[in-house]
């Protein structure tokens, strides 16, 4: 105890404090100096173990007075002084040198490309993550996280990748004061179904096993969902398997690791006690040990006989003598030396059990339990079966079938899934013989169930029927409510009114596994309200998630009634939303994915514009008319969109073009009662005068933006990136069609012939009608809509547009930022804070 203080003061008057995160391409680092992470939770540096005078490099807890190490760079290759200093290679790697004159480094990034950037630096992060990154571009070229030693911090993601053979995995150390390479590793193995096992050397010590859609099969302490302050995100897919974990609340400071005993441990910092505290730790006892019962035996600690080990059904030992004597390396046989592909056959089922070693066995996602059952009974080598993941949000999903000897199965008290064997009809009987003792008590109760559901089910009904008559009764009084904004409709509405609709709630949980993690390559864009993720359901279902910025300035309970009501709109012509995900201070919606990308890709890029002819961009033009007619026009909501632009425009495989965001501003807590918001929210180009100058929106501002749409999809250029003679695209426009020769506007690559002609110069006459400058001008949807079916002759002349020239000055283009949108409040560019200005009283 002495020492370890004696040890702690020295540790401390050591560290001459760098008290920065960083470590440039210029600086090194000599033996003493430390870098803290930024809240300096984590430390890097050199330090000892124990007694020992060897000095190792790692990352350590900075703020415990434990010494708990969580990462050794040159855990193999220790210095045997204080003479140690890291630095940069002139390759690009970090490195570690014995001394200052040395040239061969002991350790190194050894990132297999040199690194050319000057601006190359190694920071801790938060985390505990040690990163190689160009301090510029933000680019990683190597981390710590990738090369864990034997704890797993939250974030970090243990497993493989398949194509670059990344491996990432636990290794034991040797012991306490030694930390070079010991015997045990935790790693998840690629053969068969992917499963997690803590080997001896090269040997099965204990198998974690298969991800049960929460919790590893063998790990029944692990933290279930996403109630509780651990959970998992697992992800399977055909470029990695991986597992990370993740920690809801910040300030736990916990740890996984793999202990030089083999056991695996996650240790939670008891702050008050100053100690770690063992949160779960496994293997725990004699039936965790890998093949415990040997070839297709199954331990049962819960068995009343005072031997654990059991043959499977259908089997019995095949050395009886050792068995009696508990020897099981022998294993267990086949009954009658009986060949398993006569007629009279079956599946006992066994409950609770961890399933054996998966290395063999051979897997479908894609059907169900019932046809897993099927396809084992058709195939002579099949022996068993079970669901993959059992614990997933839609259920028991998979099929997993063993054609062989099977290793390793268990029983839990209360854990573990279904596993079905098989075998001949006498032993189903003998089976099913055993477990009829309890029989005669399950029918007593089930008949009892059956009764009381009965008479709860009788007395509901009553009092349902009874509600639902009151309920049509106030029902058919406010339809018949005068006032309502029912006009005669030429458009089909797919707004879904009769039943009663329920909103899905997605786990976070759910959400993060389906986009690996929020992973960089699974983001498709980022818009005025949050970055926009691709994920994949269980169900192998595309998904887009909407992951809003943290200030919606909104609570819960609003949020979720927003999201309801706004999920209720559907349309041909609006972007389906699925549900939503509100969790531990993440607000997300999540849409149906669309394959195709949006508008702006189409018209703002020569090549894909080309295959856009006019009857093309006539029903994207009408669809998008649609689209905004139902949002404006539905009598209970009124959803003014207020940015709609390009960007926000997606269209579908068809070319069905689909608006995206509508009613954002209602779930950012905009004030739709008073048409007057003290948050602009929108884009410039497409935002209207009385809105940008003033915040006042109404219907007419998305009319205005809609003008915009045609004149942009009409001349394939975008009315912010426009410079002409200082003027934008639609003053540009606008002096064109007073000058008589609108027509020059027209997109050259669009073909279109004589009668398109008039078809597009209608067009834009309508766009013109739509961006002019006094509000009140502007027609409304149904008359925008009723336009396009009628002759322009009829139409009366444009008057002077809005925002034509002289102030492009004040007006921030988004040309840079594609998609730059705005949300006034906690802005500080100094556009915003005049706009904010003007309005904010
Ligand atoms: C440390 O000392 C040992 C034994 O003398 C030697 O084998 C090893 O190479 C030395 N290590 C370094 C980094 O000098
Ligand atoms: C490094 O080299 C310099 C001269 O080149 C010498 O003076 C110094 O003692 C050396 N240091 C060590 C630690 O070997
Ligand atoms: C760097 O990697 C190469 C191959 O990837 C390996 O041969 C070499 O030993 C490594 N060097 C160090 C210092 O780890
Ligand atoms: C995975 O398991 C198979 C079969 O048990 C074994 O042959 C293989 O060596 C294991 N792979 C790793 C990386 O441990
Ligand atoms: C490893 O962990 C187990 C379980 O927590 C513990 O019993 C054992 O003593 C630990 N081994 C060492 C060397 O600390
Ligand atoms: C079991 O059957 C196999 C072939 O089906 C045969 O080779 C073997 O001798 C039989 N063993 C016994 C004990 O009957
Ligand atoms: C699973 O089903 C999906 C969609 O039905 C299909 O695209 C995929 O190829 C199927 N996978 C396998 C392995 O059959
Ligand atoms: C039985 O299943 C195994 C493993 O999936 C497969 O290799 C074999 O072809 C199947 N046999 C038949 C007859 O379908």
């Amino acid at each position: 105890m002495k020492l370890v203080f004696v040890f702690l003061f020295f540790f401390c008057l050591l560290q001459s404090c760098v008290c920065d995160d960083t470590i440039m391409r210029t600086q090194s680092m000599r033996d003493g100096d430390v870098i803290l992470s930024e809240g300096k939770r984590f430390a890097f540096g050199f330090f000892s173990l124990g007694v020992s005078k060897l000095r190792y490099v790692g990352i350590w807890y900075a703020q415990i007075s434990d010494q708990t190490v969580v990462w050794v760079a040159n855990r193999d290759r220790p210095m045997n002084d204080t003479s140690g200093v890291i630095r940069f290679s002139s390759r690009g790697d970090l490195c570690i040198y014995a001394s200052i004159n040395t040239t061969e480094p002991l350790w190194s990034t050894n990132v297999s490309d040199s690194i050319l950037e000057p601006t190359l630096v190694a920071r801790l992060s938060t985390l505990g993550n040690l990163v190689l990154l160009d301090s510029v571009t933000g680019r990683g070229f190597w981390e710590s996280f990738d090369h864990p030693t034997d704890s797993s911090l939250p974030s970090m993601r243990l497993g493989f990748t398949r194509k670059d053979g990344l491996d990432r995995f636990l290794t034991s150390w040797k012991s306490s004061a030694d930390p070079s390479s010991g015997t045990f590793t935790y790693r998840i193995n690629r053969t068969g179904f992917p499963q997690m096992i803590v080997y001896k050397g090269l040997i099965p010590w204990w198998r974690a096993g298969t991800w049960t859609g929460l919790k590893w099969s063998g790990v029944p302490g692990m933290a279930r969902g996403g109630s509780s302050i651990f959970h998992s995100s697992f992800v399977n897919n055909q470029d990695e398997v991986s597992i990370t974990n993740l920690v809801t609340d910040a300030s736990v400071i916990t740890r996984m690791m793999v202990n030089e005993t083999g056991n695996l441990q996650r240790l939670t910092w008891a702050a008050t006690e100053k100690r770690w505290n063992l949160y779960w730790s496994v293997p725990k006892e004699e039936c965790d040990n890998y093949a415990h019962c040997g070839l297709n035996g199954y331990c049962d600690p819960t068995s009343s006989a005072s031997f654990v080990c059991t043959c499977l059904p259908g089997f019995e030992p095949k050395m009886p003598r050792d068995w009696l004597l508990r020897d099981t390396s022998g294993g267990c046989t086949k009954k009658n030396n009986a060949s398993l592909c006569g007629e009279k056959e079956g599946f006992v089922k066994l409950r609770r059990v961890k399933i054996p070693d998966t290395s063999v066995a051979s897997v479908d996602m894609n059907i169900t339990l019932k046809e897993c059952e099927h396809r084992c009974l058709r195939n002579c080598s099949c022996v068993a079966y079970a669901s993959a993941y059992y614990e997933g949000v839609g259920g028991a999903i998979g099929c997993l079938t063993w054609h062989g000897g099977m290793l390793d199965a268990r029983i839990y008290m209360n854990s573990g899934q279904d596993f079905y064997i098989r075998t001949d009809r006498e032993e189903i009987e003998r089976w099913n013989k055993n477990g009829s003792a309890g029989k005669k008590r399950v029918i007593i109760i089930v008949i009892s169930l059956i009764i009381a559901v009965t008479l709860v089910a009788v007395i509901s009904f009553c009092f349902v029927r009874k509600r639902r008559e009151s309920n049509r009764q106030r029902r058919s009084s406010t339809t018949l409510a005068p006032g309502s904004f029912d006009i005669k409709d030429p458009f089909r509405f797919e707004e879904d009114q009769g039943r009663e609709w329920e909103l899905p709630l997605f786990e976070l949980n759910t959400i993060t596994t389906a986009t690996n993690n929020f992973a960089f390559r699974n983001k498709l864009g980022e818009g005025g309200f949050g970055p926009v993720y691709k994920g994949v359901l269980e169900n192998g279902m595309e998904i887009a998630v909407k992951r809003l910025s943290k200030n919606s300035g909104q609570g819960m309970e609003e949020f979720k009634n927003e999201v309801k009501l706004i999920s209720k709109l559907q349309h041909r012509n609006l972007v389906r939303m699925l549900g939503c995900c509100v969790e531990s201070e993440e607000k997300m919606l999540i849409y149906e994915y669309l394959p195709n990308k949006s508008l702006d890709y189409f018209i703002f890029h020569e090549e894909q514009r080309a295959e856009l002819d006019w009857p093309k961009r006539m029903e994207i033009i009408c669809g998008i008319a649609r689209g905004i007619l139902y949002l404006h026009q539905d009598s209970r909501l009124r959803i003014i969109h207020r940015d709609l632009k390009a960007s926000n425009v997606l269209l579908d495989n068809e070319m069905i073009p689909k608006i995206a965001d509508f009613g954002m501003a209602r779930i950012f807590g905009g004030n739709q009662i008073r048409g007057s918001t003290n948050r602009v929210v929108g884009t410039y180009g497409y935002m209207s005068p009385e809105y940008a100058m003033e915040g006042h929106f109404s219907v007419k501002s998305d009319v205005y933006s809609f003008g915009v749409l045609i004149l942009e999809i009409i001349t394939g250029k975008k009315n912010s990136a426009f410079h002409k003679e200082s003027l934008n695209l639609v003053g540009h426009i606008w002096d064109l069609w007073n000058k008589g020769v609108a027509t020059k506007v027209i997109d050259k690559l669009m073909n279109q012939d004589i009668h398109d002609e008039s078809e597009v110069m209608k067009c834009v006459h309508i766009g013109l009608l739509c961006v002019q400058e006094n509000a009140s001008d502007r027609p409304d949807m149904p008359s925008v809509v009723s336009m396009f079916g009628h002759n322009a002759n009829d139409f009366p002349p444009p008057k002077h547009p809005a925002f034509t020239s002289g102030r492009k000055a004040h007006v921030k283009n988004d040309d840079s930022t594609s998609g730059a949108c705005f949300s006034g409040e906690n802005s500080t560019s100094v556009n915003d804070i005049t706009l904010t200005d003007v309005h904010g009283r």
